[in-house]
Order: structure tokens, then C-alpha cells, then sequence
């Protein structure tokens, strides 16, 4: 190559990391994802594997439980569930469950067909987790149900959960066992405390809204309306001492009387 060409060429590399250096990198400006690959268990002792794959930055690591290496390779494990974390250097990670079968000739787990129904309840915002999660399982008999690798129960119903994504797991009679995952969604906004949140919109803005905290009170978060019940009705319908313009319209007071009297949650 010509060296004022190689030359430009070096500088131009330089320049364009020398730029991109500035700025520390961020997990969206990386892209990180994961990717993995199993085979299930086809002897004793067991030989399954596990291989993952991250993308998006460097340095990447993969732990299973207490083992993290650099190679994302995990053999000779048995039949279960697992869950994979990448990582890389700057601190993006993903995890991923994944299940590996046993295929043992004669083992009573082999092609297990176990099926797994589950159904969820949404979770409330501004109160403690009241999710639920209900199993309905087939293809097999004397089944136990686990949340997130926890010890197994009979009952299929699990409660006060809060939003996410949870893993359960179901294991019959012989001890074989599916996993599956459910998330449980967030709780949509009841009628009466739509109303009071648009009242709160249309006339404590400025003062309460957008960064305002005047008197020490702001309402940007749903839930600072919902923990600020009391002090809403006080001032509002009790006492008319605000808006500081003057009292809202007895039409809006009335709303706001429905929410306390309905019981002042999010979901009223
Ligand atoms: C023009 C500005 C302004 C508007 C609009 C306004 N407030 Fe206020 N608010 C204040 C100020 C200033 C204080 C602190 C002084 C006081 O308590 O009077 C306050 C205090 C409060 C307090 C705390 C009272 C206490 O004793 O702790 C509550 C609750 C409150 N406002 C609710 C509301 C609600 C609900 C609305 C809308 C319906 C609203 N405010 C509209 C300015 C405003």
C-alpha cells in the first residue's frame, strides 16, 4: 500500500476511536444479547451441556448457579433446569432458562410429557406484590409445584406476587419435572382513581407536576397519589384549601369523595 494511503488509513482508525472513546459505552450502544444451545442427558453419569453464546462488547463471562467461566461450555450436567447469566466488561447481562431433558433408554423421565397450563392474576401497583399464579398440570400424576427453584409445594397456587416474570416448575410422581415461565402484568388503573388522577392533571400542575413539590407534596408518580389519599381529601373536600385559586367544583369533589369511599387504591 502506498504509505500516504496507509498513513490517512491509520489516522483515520485513530480518529474515529479516539471519538468513540469520549463517551463511555452504554448496553443499548453494545447491543448485548445471549444465545444458548443444549443436549440432553443420554447416559450415566450425566452428560448434558449447556453452551452460551453473548455478543455485543467483550470480556464476555457465564455462570450457572456458583460456576462462571469464559467459555460459556458447561457439561456432564444432569436432567433440570438451569439458568444462564451472561455478562460482558462494562456490565450488560441477560439470563436465560433453559431446560435440559433426560433421554436415558428405560429412565422414566425420558420423552416426559408433562404439560404445563398456568394462568395469572395482575399485581396492584403502591401495595405489596397481590399477583397470582395458577397451574393446572397434565400428562402425568402426583404433581408438586416450585417458584423460582424454591422448595416444592402441593398446592398450584401461588400468591402475593409482585410484577415479573417468575419460572415455575412442576414435578411428578417419578420426580421428573417441566419448567415454564409466567409473568404476572401490572394491575390497569381503576375508574374512580383515573378521575382523581386527571383532576389532580388538570389543577395541581405547576405546583405538584413535573418536578413541582410545593409544600413539600409531588404527584408525579401514581403511587405518591395513592400513599396521598388522606392529605388530598383534607385539602381538597375537607378543608377547600386547594387549589390555592380556589376550591375545585363540587362535581370534582364528589369524584374525589368516590375514590376515598371505594377505598383509595390504584385498582378503585
Ligand atoms: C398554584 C400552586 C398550587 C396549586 C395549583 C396546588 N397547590 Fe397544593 N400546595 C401549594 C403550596 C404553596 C403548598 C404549601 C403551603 C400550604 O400548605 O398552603 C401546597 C400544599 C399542598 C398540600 C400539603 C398540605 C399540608 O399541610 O401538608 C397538599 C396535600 C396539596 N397542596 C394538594 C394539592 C392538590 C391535590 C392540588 C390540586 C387539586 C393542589 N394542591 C394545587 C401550591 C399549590
Amino acid at each position: 500500500m502506498n504509505v500516504k494511503i496507509f498513513s490517512f488509513f491509520l489516522l483515520t482508525v485513530f480518529s474515529l476511536l479516539g471519538c468513540k472513546n469520549e463517551k463511555p459505552l452504554s448496553c443499548d450502544d453494545v447491543n448485548f444479547s445471549l444465545s444458548i444451545t443444549k443436549t440432553d442427558v443420554t447416559q450415566n453419569p450425566a452428560n448434558g451441556t449447556i453452551t452460551a453464546t453473548a455478543s455485543g462488547g467483550e470480556g464476555f463471562t457465564y455462570t450457572i448457579g456458583s460456576t462462571t467461566n469464559s467459555t460459556g461450555k458447561f457439561e456432564n450436567l444432569p436432567a433440570g433446569t438451569y439458568t444462564v447469566v451472561g455478562r460482558n466488561s462494562i456490565g450488560c447481562s441477560k439470563s436465560q432458562l433453559i431446560v435440559i431433558d433426560s433421554n436415558i433408554p428405560g429412565d422414566p423421565c425420558t420423552n416426559n410429557s408433562i404439560t404445563i397450563n398456568a394462568t395469572s392474576t395482575p399485581a396492584t401497583p403502591c401495595v405489596a406484590g397481590n399477583g397470582t399464579i395458577n397451574i393446572s398440570a397434565g400428562g402425568s400424576t402426583g404433581f408438586t409445584y416450585n417458584l423460582n427453584g424454591g422448595a416444592f409445594q402441593n398446592s398450584n397456587v401461588f400468591g402475593n406476587l409482585a410484577v415479573g416474570t417468575y419460572n415455575i416448575t412442576v414435578k411428578d410422581v417419578n420426580g421428573c419435572s417441566k419448567t415454564q415461565q409466567v409473568s404476572i402484568a401490572v394491575a390497569p388503573a381503576g375508574p374512580n382513581f383515573t378521575n382523581v388522577k386527571n383532576i389532580i392533571k388538570s389543577n395541581c400542575g405547576g405546583c405538584h407536576l413535573n418536578g413541582g413539590s410545593s409544600g413539600g407534596v409531588n404527584y408525579d408518580n401514581d403511587c405518591s397519589i395513592v400513599n396521598g389519599w388522606n392529605k388530598i381529601n383534607e385539602e381538597c373536600v375537607i378543608r377547600s384549601s386547594m387549589p390555592p385559586s380556589g376550591p375545585l367544583s363540587s362535581n370534582l369533589k364528589a369524584q374525589i369523595t368516590a375514590w376515598v369511599n371505594a377505598g383509595h387504591r390504584y385498582s378503585d
